[in-house]
């Protein structure tokens, strides 16, 4: 069953702790935060104290997304929030291994990730140490842009790669997703899809979560 991932970014942050409560009654799995710098990516977002103050609004996975040049300097803070899962990007000028352990040793779930034209041998040395991948695609750093075909091919190699190595991370995707984009994901290997626009933008984000869900395993 494919796991929807709604992204914050998209909702009314005039009220997080609220919109995290409604993503859960919608049947989200994860609820993924888009942390943004304003360096590693030309938008700033939130840091941890926001994901802190939605915490107690959910028991669902916290998915956080950190777009940042030196995640390691605030990663305790994103562990105290109650991240579940951290996924860094690969580009990032820090210890990607360093990291990624500690995460690991903080009892969470370690994930990578990169930008959509970053060499996917990039990712090589992580696939052991992660529980999630995350394919970009879109160009990190804002919402509602067009989902970029080539995200395509990528997942259908990643997951080619997992089996060869007998590995069981996350093939999670992030950027476009839409009704039309979220089932051609899943159909070559995804496992977790983000979408912020297409489902925040629906007068209904109960049916919005339920149809993509649908769309993914029914009849195409
Ligand atoms: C982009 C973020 C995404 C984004 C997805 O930098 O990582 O999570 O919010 O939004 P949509 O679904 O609107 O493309
Ligand atoms: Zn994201």
């Amino acid at each position: 069953m494919v796991k929807i991932a709604p992204s914050l970014l998209s909702s009314d942050f005039g009220r997080l702790f609220e919109e995290t409560r409604r993503c859960e009654r919608a049947g989200a799995a994860y609820i993924h935060f888009d942390v943004m710098d304003g360096a590693f990516v030309p938008n700033l977002t939130f840091g941890a104290g926001v994901i802190a103050a939605c915490r107690p609004a959910s028991q669902l996975v916290f998915d956080v997304h950190l777009m940042m040049n030196r995640p390691d300097r605030y990663l305790d803070d994103f562990l105290k929030a109650g991240s579940d899962i951290v996924t860094v990007h690969v580009e990032s000028p820090c210890d990607i291994n360093v990291t990624l352990a500690r995460i690991r040793a903080a009892g969470r779930k370690p994930g990578i990730t990169l930008r959509p034209g970053t060499s996917l041998e990039t990712l090589e040395p992580h696939f052991r140490s992660v529980d999630l991948v995350l394919v970009m695609s879109v160009e990190p750093g804002f919402g509602g842009q067009s989902f970029i075909p080539g995200a395509l091919e990528r997942i259908r190699s990643i997951a080619a790669r997992r089996a060869e190595l007998g590995l069981a991370f996350e093939i999670e995707v992030d950027g476009g997703i839409d009704d039309r984009t979220g089932p051609m994901c899943v159909d070559v290997g995804a496992d977790v899809l983000v979408s912020g626009n297409h489902l925040f933008r629906q007068a209904s984000l109960d049916d919005a979560v339920q149809n993509l869900k649908t769309l993914c395993h029914g009849d195409r």
